[in-house]
């Protein structure tokens, strides 16, 4: 489906898929869990699902001859290190605006962990009080403007590599990798899910999903809060990515499973569900990113336990 398209490798090439074995005895019932480990796709900088959708876009920010890379993010954002980190390999500048979406209390919350990374890697932080919204903001307008007002050549890459017009390929190109190792496998996932803020890591699988008629079986789990905005994001990536692969296909609102539940208290803030000490022996679970992969992963958990069906409705294999 991408083959058009141009990539420049940020990843180590295809993550490993995982069988949760102990987890899916947990769960007593007919689900098997599986984990595509993309936290392990990348050398850069600890890597993430930024880096996957990056590889298509800087292409195009090497074909403008750009000298920085302008993006925003909340101040603990994965992406906004993502994207330092991918300036700091190409040679290029960084300039990230991170903005108060999290209402978290802690002394030193915009002194270490992603934001502290991004500036050991060199880039220029702006932290601007300001809310969470996944929008097309004015701070980070304001940020392109500056970079230019002194003589740079930004190239703009929004909030969580979604609103670009090639945001959704590195997604695309996750379900055509999960088709191959399927194959290698000798079995087939009868969901996939994933967790969706900014949407474009959702409308990509959706779409390249799509392609084996599983549109609907990639259950996107909300963890912005504002489910609304967020579904409507990933319907129009979802709907430009089609035409951008001639998928020739209809993606409808329909196609967009969002299971809007699990954002609580809001995005960024950790559930007490979340804070709780897990049940059952070391091992049974997996350390995720607090509050935003631990929400996909609670998730499945909870349907599984307490409502007894499996993320979308049915049994069957899960990939995550
Ligand atoms: C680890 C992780 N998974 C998933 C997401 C959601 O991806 P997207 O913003 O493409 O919806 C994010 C970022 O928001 C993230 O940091």
């Amino acid at each position: 489906m991408l083959e058009k398209f141009e990539r420049y490798p940020l990843t180590f090439g295809p993550t490993p898929i995982e069988k949760l074995s102990r987890l899916s005895e947990h769960l007593a019932g007919n689900v098997e869990i599986y984990a595509k480990r993309e936290d392990c796709n990348s050398g850069l900088a600890f890597g993430g699902n930024k880096i996957r959708k990056l590889e298509y876009i800087v292409p195009d920010a090497i074909a403008t001859n750009a000298d920085t890379l302008v993006t925003i993010g909340g101040v603990q954002s994965n992406h906004t290190r993502q994207v330092a980190a991918v300036a700091a390999k190409l040679g290029m500048k960084c300039r990230l605006v991170q903005e108060g979406w999290v209402p978290f209390e802690d002394a030193v919350y915009d002194r270490v962990g992603n934001i502290l990374m991004s500036r050991v890697m060199g880039a220029e932080v702006e932290l601007v009080a300001e809310g969470f919204d996944i929008g097309i903001r004015e701070s980070w307008k304001r940020a392109l403007e500056d970079v230019k007002a002194k003589g740079g050549k930004p190239y703009a890459i929004p909030a969580g590599a979604s609103v670009h017009k090639y945001g959704g390929l590195g997604y695309v190109g996750f379900a055509e990798e999960v088709r191959v190792q399927e194959t290698q496998m000798g079995i087939k996932f009868d969901y996939i899910v994933v967790c969706t803020v900014t949407g474009s890591t959702h409308a990509g699988m959706l779409v390249g999903f799509a392609k084996d008629g599983r549109a609907r079986n990639v259950i996107g789990i909300d963890a912005s809060g504002t489910p609304k905005q967020t579904k409507a994001q990933v319907l129009d990536i979802a709907q430009k990515t089609a035409d951008l692969v001639e998928l020739r296909q209809d993606i409808t609102a329909d196609d967009v499973v969002l299971e809007e539940d699990y954002a609580y208290p809001c995005y960024g803030v950790p559930s007490n569900e979340t804070n709780e000490p897990k049940p059952g022996p070391v091992g049974v679970g997996l350390v995720t990113i607090v509050s935003e992969v631990c929400r996909r992963f609670g998730c499945h958990v909870e349907c599984r336990l307490r409502c007894g069906r499996e993320p979308g409705g049915h049994g069957g294999r899960v990939s995550s």
